[in-house]
């Protein structure tokens, strides 16, 4: 068996850089080195602003940057002195040709495996990190095998990544597991054995698991769907209290209760945003439909259907609450991100609701305490935003402190769940805002009856409130 000396990662992003730095930080007798085609990213990487923000991670870097730890644009070297390289390239929803709208995009894990192939000059054990669909493992390996030279071989192996946003760091350094998945053969087995000893430096035994390829791809598509599938459930019922003058947060609680159910992942919201949830279910449903297993693929389509009609029906009870317009009414918006410690806006439930007040001409004042300005702006001015960006513009006013962005606005609409949210002095707000106030939380985070009895109509989710007199 081979020692593994040298690693390589190609795909600087969330996953590559998070996942790259807690292993050199936990393996002090690897070289790790993280690769990506973007210039701007690497640079990023190698100064004091990281390109990603997480808790912990800032000093996990500053520890190995420049030990153990290196990041650059030379994947061709990278790839040829590494024993062994992870993929951990993007996988978005194609947005052209067969699967639009809903299949992975596998163009950049295909292009990561023509350049191991081209450039290897040893035995090689490539592991598949990005979030694929259920045979990409077989055409990486179907590629490699095609390109082998003298000298050269190649294992494949499947080891899907579980980190969640804001809370990376900490799922890295103490996962609930982690999947191997390989061939059924010698090869394939000691490959996994490799790896499996990578992950002994930090990770127990019983907490790794080893399975075939498929098994492997699999269960990451289904714990993401999941996981969608508990938001959407408690997210319908939300819709029920609302009409029937229940408390969503009363029944979660009392479900949650069962042991069999339990209580977490069953906070109703907005709805879940990211960039994995929404691509993996869609993922999800164009393999069952290319299996043709309609059942299987409209039950999991349902599951993102909701998402999109809790946001919307969030949106439009902003509207009519506000007397059914909100034409030219200056809101404020309190998180863009697509949850609380992260500045991810990917697929953020803030875009999709922020676009829909935005067309009813709404003027929006938003906060957030980690998004850049630039990064909402091109948000909500892309052309897969709107089709007037110059209108939308001027309509958008961003803010760096939450009691500026309140001044002279009708309502502060929360959309993330940052904890700062919960302790500001919604007194003082709703003293320099229009009468009547309104407040709509989104997210469930703050005292509602204590803005109730300072004045503030107040709406949430999953619960109607007796109104304000005006
Ligand atoms: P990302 O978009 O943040 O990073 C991907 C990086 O790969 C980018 O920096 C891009 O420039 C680079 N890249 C693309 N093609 C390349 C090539 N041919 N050579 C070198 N670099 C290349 O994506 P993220 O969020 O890190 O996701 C990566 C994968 O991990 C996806 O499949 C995703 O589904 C999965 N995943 C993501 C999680 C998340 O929370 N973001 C969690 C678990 C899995």
């Amino acid at each position: 068996s081979m020692v593994i000396k040298n690693v390589c990662c190609i795909g600087a992003g969330y996953v590559g850089g998070s996942s790259c730095s807690v292993l050199a930080w936990k393996c002090p007798d690897i070289h790790v080195h993280v690769v990506d085609v973007s210039h701007d990213t690497i640079k990023q990487w190698n100064s004091h602003n990281l390109p990603i923000y997480e808790p912990g991670l800032d000093e996990v870097v500053k520890e190995c940057r420049g030990c153990n730890l290196f990041f650059s644009n030379d994947i061709d070297r990278a790839v040829r002195e590494a024993d062994m390289i992870f993929i951990s390239v993007n996988t978005p929803t194609k947005t052209y040709g067969i699967g639009k709208g809903k299949a992975a995009d596998l163009q950049y894990v295909e292009v990561c495996a023509r350049k191991i192939a081209e450039v290897a000059n040893g035995p090689k054990i490539v592991v598949e990190k990005s979030t694929v669909p259920i045979q990409a493992a077989q055409f990486i390996t179907h590629i490699l095998a095609a390109n082998t030279k003298p000298g050269v071989s190649f294992q494949v192996l499947s080891n899907p990544e579980f980190l969640a946003e804001g809370t990376a760091i900490e799922n890295l350094v103490n996962p609930d597991r982690v999947l191997i998945g390989g061939e059924e053969s010698s090869g394939g087995e000691s490959a996994m054995e490799e790896l499996t000893w990578i992950y002994h430096h930090w990770i127990p035994q019983h907490n790794i698991i080893t399975l075939s390829t498929w098994s492997s791809q699999l269960t990451k598509l289904a714990s993401n769907a999941f996981l969608a599938q508990r938001v959407s459930s408690i997210n319908a019922i939300s819709a029920v209290c609302e009409a029937i003058g229940a408390d969503v947060s009363q029944v979660a609680d009392a479900v949650g209760r069962d042991s069999r159910i339990g209580s977490k992942f069953l906070h109703a919201s907005v709805g879940f945003g990211g960039s994995c949830f929404e691509k993996d279910l869609l993922s999800l449903v164009y393999i069952a439909e290319s299996l043709n297993l309609p059942e299987v693929a409209r039950y999991w389509q349902h599951v993102n259907d909701i998402n999109h009609y809790q946001r919307t029906r969030f949106g439009q009870r902003i509207t009519a609450s506000l007397f059914n317009t909100v034409t030219d009414k200056a809101l404020a918006v309190f998180g863009f991100a697509f949850k609380k410690n992260t500045g991810d806006t990917r697929e953020s439930p803030a875009r999709c609701i922020c676009s829909q007040l935005l067309e009813e001409g709404a003027r929006i004042n938003i906060y957030d305490p980690k998004v850049e300005r630039q990064q909402i702006m091109n948000d909500l001015t892309s052309t897969k935003a709107t089709s007037e960006p110059e209108r939308i513009q001027k309509l958008i006013h961003i803010y760096t402190d939450p009691y500026q962005a309140v001044i002279d606005t009708h309502a502060i609409v929360i959309l993330t769940e940052w904890d700062e949210f919960k302790s500001y002095d919604y007194k003082k707000m709703l003293s320099v805002m229009k009468k009547p106030a309104f407040l709509f939380d989104g997210r469930k985070i703050i005292d509602h009856e204590a803005v109730i009895k300072l004045g503030f109509n107040t709406h949430t989710i999953g619960k109607k409130f007796t109104p304000n007199t005006l």
